[in-house]
Formats: C-alpha cells, sequence, structure tokens
C-alpha cells in the first residue's frame, strides 16, 4: 500500500490461476470433470391405456408416454448413447395393496417387457420398484389398521414385484420406497428366483422433499399427506450414513442421493464412503424449476443443464438420473 500516493500493483505474483482460463483448450486441457453421455439415466413414465403421449403441465418437455412414444423414447436413448432409462408406470386403477405392481400384464412389467424387447443390452432398463403408483392412498407401502405404513407387510410385496420386474426384463430395480430391510429381501427374492445377474440400485439416501411436487401430478399422485415416516429428514446428515452402510451390507449394487442438487453435500459425502458407484437424481422439482426460469428468459437454458449436471457429478455422482438426459446428449453429440 502506498497511502495518498498511486495504488502499486505487485508485478511479480509467484502465480495467477488465470493462465489456465486463457483459452478454451487451455480450460479443456485442465477440466476435472465431465459428463457423458452413458453416466446418465432418462426417467420416464407410461401411462395405461394411453394412445397418445399426454404433456405433464409442471413438467414442460416431459410427458405420460403410450406403449408406443415409450419405446420410441427408449429407441431414441440407444441413439444418444445414454446410460438407461428409469420406468415407472402409471396405472388406471388402484387398489390398496398396490397389486398392479405384481401383475405381468400391468403396466409397470409390459412397459419393461416391451422396452427391453426393443433395446435389448444397447441401454440399461430400470425400474422403479415402489407401491406409491398403484395404491389408491398413494403411500409407498400398505398401511396397517391405524393407517400406518407397515414396514413388514410392504416388504413381502417389493420382494415379489422384484420377482416379477426381473421376469419382465430390468436389467436394474430401483427400490424408492425408504422401507427399512427393502434392499436385503429384493436380493434375496432375486437371488432365489435365479435372477443373479439383476442388480439393485439402492435409494439409499432419500430425503423427504418439497421438490418432489412435480412428479406427484406426473403420477397422478393421489397420496394426501406426507412421507415422512419413511423418507430422511432435510436435516439429516449422519443418518445418511447409516442408510448406506445398511444398505451396502444387504447387497446394493449401487446406491442413491436424492434429491440431487439441495443435496450435494450427502453426494459428497457418499462418494467418499462408497465402495460402489454413487448416483443421483435430479428430480421433478429441480427440472421444473430451470425449464420455468429459462421458459421466463431469466436463465440460459443450456448452459443451466450442463452446470446443474456437472456440479452433481462433480460433487461425486458417478451416475445421474435427469429429465434433462436426452438434452444434454443431443448438446453433447453436437460438440462431439
Ligand atoms: C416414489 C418416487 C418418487 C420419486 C421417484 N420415486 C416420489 C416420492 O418419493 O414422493 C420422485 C422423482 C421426482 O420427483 O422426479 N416411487
Amino acid at each position: 500500500m502506498n497511502p495518498g500516493g498511486e495504488i502499486t500493483h505487485p508485478r511479480n505474483l509467484p502465480y495467477r490461476p488465470r493462465r489456465l482460463r486463457t483459452t478454451p483448450v487451455m480450460r479443456s486441457h485442465v477440466r476435472e470433470t465431465r459428463v457423458h453421455p452413458s453416466q446418465l439415466i432418462l426417467p420416464v413414465f407410461v401411462r395405461e391405456g394411453a394412445r397418445q403421449p399426454r404433456p405433464i403441465t409442471s413438467m414442460p418437455g416431459v410427458v405420460q408416454h403410450s406403449m408406443e412414444s415409450l419405446k420410441e423414447a427408449a429407441q431414441e436413448a440407444v441413439e444418444l448413447g445414454l446410460g438407461g432409462v428409469m420406468i415407472f408406470g402409471v396405472p388406471t386403477t388402484l387398489d390398496a395393496t398396490g397389486s398392479g405392481i405384481l401383475a405381468q400384464d400391468g403396466i409397470l412389467n409390459r412397459a419393461l417387457n416391451e422396452v427391453r424387447a426393443e433395446v435389448g443390452d444397447d441401454i440399461l432398463v430400470m425400474a422403479d420398484l415402489c407401491l406409491d403408483e398403484f395404491t389408491d392412498h398413494g403411500h409407498c407401502g400398505v398401511l396397517d389398521a391405524q393407517g400406518r405404513v407397515d414396514n413388514d407387510a410392504t416388504l413381502d410385496l417389493y420382494a415379489q414385484a422384484a420377482v416379477a420386474q426381473a421376469q419382465a426384463g430390468a436389467h436394474v430395480l430401483g427400490p424408492s420406497g425408504m422401507m427399512d430391510g427393502q434392499v436385503g429381501v429384493i436380493r434375496q427374492a432375486l437371488d432365489e428366483a435365479g435372477h443373479t445377474d439383476v442388480s439393485v440400485l439402492a435409494y439409499s439416501v432419500k430425503y423427504a422433499s418439497a421438490f418432489y411436487g412435480p412428479f406427484r401430478e406426473a403420477v397422478d399422485s393421489t397420496l394426501t399427506g406426507d412421507r415422512k415416516t419413511y423418507q430422511m429428514d432435510p436435516a439429516n446428515r449422519r443418518e445418511a450414513l447409516r442408510e448406506l452402510q445398511l444398505d451396502l451390507a444387504e447387497g446394493a449394487d449401487m446406491v442413491m442421493v436424492k434429491p440431487a442438487m439441495s443435496y450435494l453435500d450427502m453426494v459428497r459425502e457418499v462418494a467418499d464412503l462408497s465402495p460402489v458407484p454413487v448416483s443421483a437424481y435430479q428430480i421433478s422439482g429441480e427440472y421444473s424449476m430451470i425449464q420455468a426460469a429459462a421458459a421466463n428468459g431469466w436463465i440460459d437454458r443450456r448452459a443451466a443443464v450442463e452446470e446443474s449436471i456437472l456440479s452433481i457429478r462433480r460433487a461425486g455422482a458417478d451416475t445421474v438420473l435427469t429429465y434433462f438426459a436426452a438434452d444434454f446428449a443431443r448438446w453433447w453429440h453436437q460438440d462431439n
């Protein structure tokens, strides 16, 4: 400093970080994190009896597929080189035990079957393994006499659903219901039925998040109330590490943190500890916020989408489930 006089600039800075930001080639050369389409999973919805894809108002750009349009989307996922699709079924009839998840001609099992026949082993066919789309009360499990979600009765149904989904052709099952013990019973049921090669992507660290809002419209959810007795409290960190340990002990092949963007600290913690691949789910509300802001011209859509997915990878996720997967891959192919 030179009080009262000219500001003096140091000319002998020992290091200038800007040197590695000078040109696109230099920035690309030193870039630490990359996203490849094969690391992305596209979640898709298929509606029983639909002849046409139906737009989901709160998720502009996402639809409830007909069987035909679902198969086209899966074929496009192959062409774009995505890692896979995660299929959610939207049935027309619901009941207290969500029996539509078990029937081989139920919407989800039919979709798994038809999509697998379409894509073979070219992408991963993943199944959401949860009762909430199939129950008339909208909870992820069956209810006991007091109206509480009955953990152990639900496990029996998950075990049966797992075998049905594997038979239908799923490569990967994604139990998303947050019942205690779900990974273990699913693994055991799969193995007993001879499906030792079907893997389990455990929704290990799933928070009771407000950002699931648009998903409820996407699956015509009938839920009243919330899922706070089974999904995690957004305030908790240590509990996530416990959930991770349990799912690993029960045989999880991959683990997931969900949602992603408000939970990047947990993605990092899980990634640092996990011996298996870590996934993060950029959920419906995260998608819709970006879409809404971009539609208003408030943010640059492509830049915001790419940055959001990159940041999830930088936090430690090996793979990302995102409704932007196909968009991302199209941009990626333009540039590569
Ligand atoms: C439960 C399930 C949900 C999502 C995926 N699986 C909803 C919930 O837990 O309430 C949300 C996905 C999203 O918001 O994009 N089967």
